[in-house]
Order: structure tokens, then sequence, then C-alpha cells
């Protein structure tokens, strides 16, 4: 080979080699991963804050269906600008004013050991529970409290189950349930979303005559009787086991008790 024809330097030694040399198949690779990973991030960054709007939305329509008033195609910004949401003190169950209830966030407040505390009973398996929760009023026309909507969690068979209980303004009766994320089987514990299911919970009881804890979810009826028991999903006890268990929990002294006896001697 003569001198002119040999390549100077890396790079023109690099260009020299065949196109389907290992160095140049190599090349080719890596820089085809970056650009690929350049895009993916920038498309990342991007859209996060049309996930993070999509995901406040989707909790609002699932508050607003949990309440009763959702119906396709409506505005859910507006209708959901009817419900006032408080940061209630669990263990008091009185409303504060220590944080904005239109930002507070309660699962990072779960976690924060601040504003949260580990579980030693721990029936709903959620290691930790936020001294504050964000819960959401709807007044009728001339004012007067007429839901509550608690947010519930706890795991099931596979998850972590998040939802709402709607509970009338006699802080007993039980409009409806909800989970807005979870993940159980479809066919299975994913039943928890099939409306008819779901349709159980309207007009069951928290409480019975004597003020005690009686709602469950079980297999079969129970002594308490039938305005407090619902209907276990069939083929999916452990998840339905979960749904009683966190159930149970956030009605109990725990979670909501304080709230839901003020709301029963109506000083709301
Ligand atoms: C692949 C697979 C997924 C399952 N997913 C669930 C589930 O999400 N929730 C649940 O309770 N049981 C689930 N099961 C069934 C449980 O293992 C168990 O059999 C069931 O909860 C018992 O309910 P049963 O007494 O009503 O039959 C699953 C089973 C299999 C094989």
């Amino acid at each position: 080979m003569s001198e002119s024809a040999t390549p100077k330097g890396p790079i023109g030694r690099f260009l020299a080699l065949p196109p389907d040399s290992v160095p140049k198949t190599v090349f080719v690779a890596v820089t085809l991963c970056l650009f690929a990973s350049m895009i993916v991030s920038a498309a990342a960054v991007a859209l996060r804050p049309v996930q993070e709007a999509n995901k406040l939305k989707d909790k609002q329509v699932n508050i607003l269906q949990v309440a009763g008033v959702y119906e396709p195609g409506i505005d859910v910004t507006e209708a959901f600008a009817a419900f006032e949401p408080q940061v209630l003190e669990l263990a008091t169950g009185e409303f504060t004013d220590q944080f904005d209830a239109a930002t507070f966030d309660d699962r990072a407040a779960a976690s924060d050991p601040a504003t949260s505390v580990a579980l030693d009973n721990d029936p709903a398996s959620i290691g930790r529970k936020a001294n504050f929760v964000t819960v959401y009023l709807l007044r009728d026309e001339a004012g007067e409290l007429d839901k509550v909507i608690l947010p519930v969690h706890g795991y099931g068979l596979w998850s972590t189950l998040y939802g709402f209980i709607a509970v009338e303004e006699n802080g007993n009766d039980i409009f409806g349930l909800q989970f807005y994320q979870h993940g159980e089987t479809p066919g299975l514990g994913a039943e928890v979303d099939n409306p008819r299911w779901k349709s159980l919970w309207s007009g069951k009881k928290l409480h019975d005559s004597a003020g005690t804890l009686q709602i469950t979810v079980a297999k079969t009826a129970t002594a308490a009787g039938p305005e407090h028991h619902i209907d276990a999903l069939a083929g999916a006890t452990l998840t339905s086991a979960g749904v009683d268990n966190l159930v149970k929990f956030w009605m109990g002294e725990e979670g909501y008790a304080p709230f839901l006896a003020a709301l029963k001697a109506g000083e709301l």
C-alpha cells in the first residue's frame, strides 16, 4: 500500500474499516442506543406534567363516582369544584389548617416520619399511617352536609388497593366504595371494580345500634346481620379479606372513628 493511501490517526483508521467490522457495528449500536434513550428521556420529562394532570383528573373522577355524581362527558374540574377538601387530623377527628388542603400530599405525608406513625397493629398491611388525611365534603344546595368521601388503602393479595368510601352525613350509612388503584388479578381480585359488587355496599351500615363497628366482607352471613355484611368476591377470597381488613382499619379507632363520631353527633 502506498503511504498516501494509509489512513492517518485513530479516526482515519476507524473510517477506513469495512462497514461490517466489529468496531463499526458496536459504534452504530451504541450511538443508536444513546439516541433512543435521549428521545425516551426527553419524552418522559415533557410528558410528566400531562401524566400528573391525568392522575389528578382520574382521582377526581373516582371521587365524583363514589359520591354518585359522575356522568360521562361532564366537566370533571367544574363538577369537582362542588367538593370541599379538608385536611383531617385522624386522632382528633378535627380539621386542621396546618396544611393547604388543595395541595396536601397524602402519600408523601404517610411516608414522612414527621407526619406519620409506624403501625404495630397493622391489619391493612400499610406499614405507616399518616396523622393527617385529605377528606372531601359534599354539601347539598342548602349548604347542609350530604356526604363525606374518605380515602382508604390496604393490602389485597398482590397489591395495595387505594380507594374511597363515601359515607352519608350521619357517619354510619355507606353510600359507596371505589378503588382507583390496585394490582389485583383481572377477573379475580380486580372484580373489586365490578359495578355489581360495588353496588352491594350502598346502604350498608358501619356500626350497629350499640355503636360497635360491624361492617364485614365475608363469604357467609355474619351474626351482626345483613345490613353490615357484604358478600366476598367469588374466587377472590384473599382480596376480599384485604378489603375487609382495610375497611375495618380505616373505619375503626386507628382511622376515622373520631371523625365518624363527630359526624354522628352532627358536629359538622
Ligand atoms: C394466577 C392467579 C391469580 C390469582 N389472583 C387472585 C386475586 O387477585 N385475588 C384473590 O383473592 N385470589 C386470587 N387468586 C386465587 C387465590 O389463590 C385463592 O385461590 C382464592 O383467593 C380463593 O378464593 P375462593 O376461596 O373464593 O376460591 C389467584 C390465583 C391464581 C392462580
